[in-house]
């Protein structure tokens, strides 16, 4: 299976790795390492798993692809070798993505995918690392990992050694600190080409604001922009959400800081921690009731009003709500006073109660 980019053996791995050296520098140089609060838990996740994913996990799965392939499928090898790379390549590009798109996604709206994705968004720091910050079962259920077994089997390693490397290139700058778009929004020319621009790949401000803590700044939204390269299927499948701005804080609203051990080998290492979702004691209880609340706003400031039912924090959004498909709503209060908002959760009007937890 022969898998050499433009035939230099090994050139997608020099390439990836000539990636990450070079946000890795640019972290550096510009003081963001030095100043990162990261603690040694934090490193061991993001640089580790990045280590058992390139030689460990990857390689395995690929393994396991090929030998299964040889034995059972053994007419389909190296099929699509023949074949045009202007169609494989963006064949396997585009199969792959939307594969990790809705993986991704998943991650966020299952219960079990959630607490092994789950860790990616303790990061309180973006940077080039945080990439590859996920449980250690995350990876080996990947699918679109499996479908680069499955095209290298077929004979189309050339077009996943290129993809490979485009998509971390994208996926590597739209996680780190530096943001090679900031710059670009503030000139006039360039701004409208961004508009393209993000419209086709992921960008770093599209991807910050994923990983923002809360939808209250209006700038993020934890449960959309899940796209990896392209950010087509956000806009395909209705949960991109454009902005220029980037996120002030980043994390998990409730974050009980497991041991970096529980995250990364969830569910085979437990938490001890019963306020922890990694913990086989902890309970998701609804905590609705059939009577609206009183709540006192403030003119001009925003709210985010739980949607799911989860949140200890009636009526606001305190986090719960991930690992399942409800999301916040997010309002800005119109004047000082106070507002009776919806905690049935069943009103058509939301925020705002409207008189439907009668009808309960
Ligand atoms: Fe966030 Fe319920 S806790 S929507
Ligand atoms: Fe939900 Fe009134 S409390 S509609």
């Amino acid at each position: 299976m022969e898998n050499a980019l433009f035939g230099i053996p090994n050139l997608q791995v020099y390439l990836v790795l000539g990636t990450l050296i070079f946000f890795g520098l640019l972290e550096t140089f510009s003081g963001h390492l030095r100043a990162s609060k990261r603690t040694f838990g934090d490193w061991i996740q993001e640089v580790g798993s990045f280590f058992a994913l390139s030689v460990l996990i990857k390689p395995f799965i690929v393994l396991i692809v090929l030998t299964l392939g040889s034995s059972l499928f053994s007419n389909q090898a190296g099929i699509l070798s023949g074949q045009a790379f202007w169609w494989v390549f963006p064949l396997y590009l585009l199969v792959d993505d939307v594969l990790q798109y809705w993986y991704h996604r998943s991650a966020h709206e299952n219960p079990f995918l959630w607490k092994l994705h789950r860790t990616h968004h303790q990061a309180e720091e973006m940077g080039f690392f945080v990439s590859y910050r996920n449980a250690a079962l995350y990876y080996l259920l990947m699918p679109n990992i499996w479908w680069v077994g499955i095209v290298t089997f077929l004979g189309g390693g050339a077009a996943v050694a290129l993809g490979l490397v485009l998509k971390q290139m994208v996926i590597i700058g739209s996680h780190s600190t530096k943001k090679w778009d900031a710059p670009l929004y503030k000139i006039p020319l360039l701004r409208d080409m961004m508009t393209v621009v993000e419209r086709i790949i992921v960008t770093p401000a599209f991807h910050h604001a994923h990983h923002g803590r809360s939808k209250v700044d209006g700038v993020s939204d934890p449960n959309g922009n899940f796209g990896n390269m392209f950010s087509i299927w956000d806009q395909l499948f209705g949960s991109a959400m454009f902005t220029r701005k980037f996120p002030k804080d980043y994390g998990l609203m409730n974050d009980p800081k497991d041991h970096w051990s529980e995250a990364y080998l969830h569910p085979f290492i437990k938490s001890k921690n019963p306020a922890s979702e990694l913990s086989p004691s902890y309970v998701k209880e609804k905590t609705t009731t059939k009577v609206p609340i009183k709540f006192e706003v403030e003119k001009g400031k925003a709210y985010t009003w739980c949607q799911c039912g989860f949140s200890k924090k009636q009526p606001l959004c305190d986090g719960s709500h991930q690992g399942t498909k409800f999301k916040p709503v997010r309002f800005v209060a119109e004047k000082d006073g106070h507002v009776w908002l919806c905690n049935c959760k069943a009103t058509k009007k939301s925020p705002f109660c409207d008189g439907t937890h009668n009808k309960l």
